[in-house]
């Protein structure tokens, strides 16, 4: 059953593939993973890639990682579950959370467990709702999104993603969510208008906003510190100087999801350290565990904390809680994920090697498919235009973004297609400069493919 043919005959007859074009998937049929190694991984039909996706932005140390299989043996052998419900611990839960609060920039959290970064953005919604509630304001409900921001798909924090695929069809109650316009200076900005007037526009978009909707039913902004899955968008320059004190001025909380940014992706521990938003509070997902585990964290703080316990109270029990939330073998795999990350200082060396793949990269903007090019650290995107001068998109129905991916593909390199055309690159936080310079000329390749 392990031959190629007979697993893919199965996945076609009885797999539903998520964020899968499906009738496509049904003429193509999968391709299937067998096996990683380091920044490498292989199909069922022996080819070999470079995964410049981190799989989902997610593979931080790489695949086939001995210390990390080791801690979840160690854990299974131990303790395999136990929740963490009416006040019952786990020990590598506290240590978790504990080792958490060394590394997020915001003083005195408590760290409530998920398993995937949708849940722990659709308990953001909640846990500020709970606040609100406790605090007396219990009117400050709606949130503030952007366009092309990415915060999930559970009904909630699919409704916070700005990308309208992830709307239609879904029947999504939409009421609370406010999105403002997309911070993608390239595409959005007006002919003749400079970057700092782009984000005076946004700032004042946001003012406007509020004063429609009124401050005292905002909750809180959820905001990537850079954009991922939307398309690779940084902010403008000056964005999140301009963004803060207005947030701050209602009363509006901020969300930081941290989910792609988070434990090192942009050359700073979190993309909160790289841009100056400070948060109010922060999700984490994905190099959380370097994805050897489904774990995430809501990052609470203490003035939070402190209104909803006392709220809690009177209800006899903070009433949200998932089985798996602190899953002791997710929590040890994290908790030794994170110290060899300390090790190995992982952060020191995405800054550097980030700062040499963008290096590396930046040739690749005079492309005749690259209108734009933008990236910080290990994470960068690759705008596709039919005409540069113009920054007219291609047709939607070309893909030229599938297409490049594909040609990638065929060139052994995984990167991804993004809405708006772009194409994505985040390889494993572990990447060296040998495998940078295999990734650029890959893609360099894959896009000469894609344009002939
Ligand atoms: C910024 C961001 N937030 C949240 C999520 C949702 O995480 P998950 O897919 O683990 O539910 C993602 C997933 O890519 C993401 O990129």
């Amino acid at each position: 059953m392990s031959d190629h043919h007979d697993l893919a005959q199965m996945d076609l007859d009885y797999l539903f593939h998520p964020a899968t074009d499906l009738a496509g998937h049904r003429r193509q049929g999968p391709v299937i993973w067998s096996h990683g190694k380091g920044v490498h991984i292989f199909d069922t039909e022996g080819n070999r890639y470079l995964e410049g996706m981190a799989g989902l932005w997610c593979t931080a140390l790489g695949y086939g990682e001995p210390e990390l299989v080791k801690a979840a043996t160690r854990q299974m052998e131990t303790f395999c579950y136990g929740p963490l419900f009416a006040g019952k611990g786990n020990e590598p839960s506290i240590r978790l959370a504990a080792k958490l609060a060394d590394w997020v920039p915001i003083e005195g959290s408590r760290f409530l467990f998920g398993c995937s970064g949708s849940d722990a953005n659709d308990a953001q919604v909640k846990l500020v709702r709970y606040y609100f509630n406790a605090i007396g304001k219990p009117q400050k409900s709606k949130i503030l999104s952007r366009g092309n921001a990415y915060h999930g798909v559970t009904m909630a924090t699919a409704a916070l993603t700005g990308l309208p695929a992830f709307h239609a069809h879904f029947g999504l109650d939409m009421s609370d969510v406010i999105h403002l316009g997309s911070p993608n200076f390239y595409r959005h900005g007006k002919p003749g208008e400079s970057e700092a007037e782009f984000v005076e526009r946004l700032g004042q978009e946001l003012e406007q906003t509020i004063e429609t909707i009124g401050a005292e039913h905002i909750a809180a902004m959820i905001a990537e510190p850079l954009m991922g899955a939307g398309g690779v968008i940084l902010p403008p320059a000056g964005y999140w100087e301009r963004i803060r004190p207005v947030l701050d001025a209602h009363d509006i909380l901020l969300i930081d999801d941290e989910v792609v940014c988070g434990f090192g992706r942009t050359g700073q521990p979190f993309g909160c350290q790289t841009y100056p938003m400070r948060p109010h509070t922060m999700t984490m997902a994905k190099a959380l565990s370097s994805a050897y585990q489904p774990i995430s964290a809501v990052a609470v703080p203490e003035f939070m904390y402190q209104a909803i316990e006392e709220a809690a109270g009177g209800v006899g029990l903070f009433a949200h809680g998932l089985t798996y939330a602190g899953h002791p073998v997710a929590a040890a795999v994290a908790l030794r994920n994170l110290e060899l990350m300390e090790e190995r200082q992982i952060v020191a060396h995405t800054a550097d090697v980030g700062a040499y793949l963008q290096t590396q990269l930046a040739p690749l903007a005079d492309h005749p498919l690259v209108g734009n090019l933008r990236g910080i650290g290990l994470i960068a995107g690759l705008e596709l235009v039919a005409d540069k001068e113009s920054r007219q998109p291609f047709p939607p129905a070309e893909k030229m973004a599938f297409k490049v991916a594909a040609a990638c593909m065929a060139e052994g390199l995984i990167v991804r297609a993004l809405p708006g055309d772009v194409v994505a690159v985040c390889p494993p936080l572990i990447i060296n400069r040998e495998q940078v310079d295999e990734l650029v000329a890959k893609l360099g390749r894959g896009l000469d493919r894609a344009a002939s």
